[in-house]
């Protein structure tokens, strides 16, 4: 296992993104929708990075399974049960890799008529694309390795870390 980036460089960039995001967003309200399970901890620092600026917060979750082990399976089980009508949401997702997840989750949630919809991801593998799909935030961009911790697994191991490290 090697490090790829450290707490602090982790830290840094989640206050960067929490100052763009809330630079950008115009009702004073956020409802942050976070995918499970990876995104957890990203989600809860972001949050907090967020209170900073004076926005009305609000966090719920939805759910996406598509990785065993370290194969995408193709498919992307989601169970999204939100009212995010009228609402302005940040879709927040810990890395995105086909762009899958990502681009099946804001598809199903714009059928919900969000008054706007933004997605915040801290990990791209854009190398991995091959659904057409772009973060309107992302914390770092990395090459086509499989990385754990900060929230990401391998077999629900190594999510604990607080650094993100590649496995080799
Ligand atoms: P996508 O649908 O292929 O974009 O996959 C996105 C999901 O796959 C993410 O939400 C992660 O849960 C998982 N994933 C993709 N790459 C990695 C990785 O390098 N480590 C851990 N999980 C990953
Ligand atoms: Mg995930």
């Amino acid at each position: 296992m090697k490090t790829l980036i450290t707490e602090k460089q982790i830290r840094t960039k989640v206050f960067e993104l929490a100052e763009e995001i809330a630079r950008d967003n115009s009702s004073g309200k956020l409802h942050v929708l976070f995918v499970l399970k990876g995104a957890f901890i990203f989600c809860a620092d972001l949050v907090r990075a967020l209170g900073s600026h004076n926005l009305d917060v609000t966090v719920d979750y939805i759910i996406a399974k598509s990785y065993v082990g370290t194969e995408s399976t193709g498919d992307v089980e989601c169970s999204v049960d939100v009212n995010i009508k009228g609402r302005e949401v940040l879709l927040l997702e810990d890395i995105i890799d086909t762009g899958r997840t990502i681009k099946r989750l804001k598809d199903e949630l714009m059928k919900m008529k969000p008054k706007s919809l933004r997605t915040v991801c801290l990990l791209d593998k854009p190398s991995r694309r091959d659904v057409d799909m772009k973060a309107d935030y992302v914390g770092f961009e990395i090459g086509d390795r499989f990385v754990v911790g900060y929230g990401l697994d391998y077999d629900e191991q190594y999510r604990h870390l607080p650094f993100i490290a590649e496995i080799e």
